[in-house]
């Protein structure tokens, strides 16, 4: 009779715990490991993809391929200076016209990129004809070559505009001979 009550006491003891253990791992699941808490990546690289974590790519630490100039594309390789990655390349921003000033940002048309701005170079006075190409002062841009308005037979007086055969420019104005 007395061992039966032990034995019960022992049941009920053994089967609370039970309970207890099974609703705390239900209702307390192991939280994934983050980088924060002073896990690497290169253990764990899933602390990588965890919701709240800056960078999606684990190369030792947390990095984006995409963007990281020293980790671009792949791990540890790294963008010569005065090249960035742009979707895990390395390019010149200064002069690529589908990454021009920025990444993604693409020339429209026939621009060019000079400088990490879009130009016609057929008429912009800064980069008349190829970039860095300046007109001088009262000097125009025109099928990018740098004319002067004022004399050019092909463009006298604007761009374009033709001085009959013979006749010469002066003073942006065809002269009738
Ligand atoms: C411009 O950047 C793209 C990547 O977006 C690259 O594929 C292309 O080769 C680059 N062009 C030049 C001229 O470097």
């Amino acid at each position: 009779m007395e061992s039966l009550k032990i034995f019960s006491v022992l049941l009920l003891t053994t089967t609370s715990s039970f309970v207890a253990l099974s609703a705390a791992s239900r209702w307390s699941p192991p939280p994934p490991p983050v980088a924060s808490a002073g896990y690497t990546c290169d253990k764990y690289p899933a602390i990588c993809t965890v919701a709240g974590s800056v960078n999606p790519n684990c190369c030792k630490t947390c990095v984006n391929l995409n963007k990281d100039n020293l980790n671009c594309g792949k791990c540890g390789m790294q963008c010569p200076s005065g090249k960035q990655c742009c979707k895990g390349k390395c390019v010149n921003i200064q002069k690529n016209r589908s990454n021009c000033g920025a990444c993604g940002y693409t020339c429209l048309n026939t621009d060019h990129c000079c400088s990490g701005i879009c130009v016609n170079l057929k008429t912009n006075i800064l980069n008349c004809g190829v970039c860095g190409n300046k007109c001088g002062l009262n000097l125009n841009c025109c099928d990018g070559e740098i004319v002067n308005l004022l004399t050019n037979k092909k463009h006298c007086g604007g761009c374009q505009n033709k001085c009959e055969k013979g006749n010469a420019c002066s003073n942006g104005m065809c002269d009738y001979a």
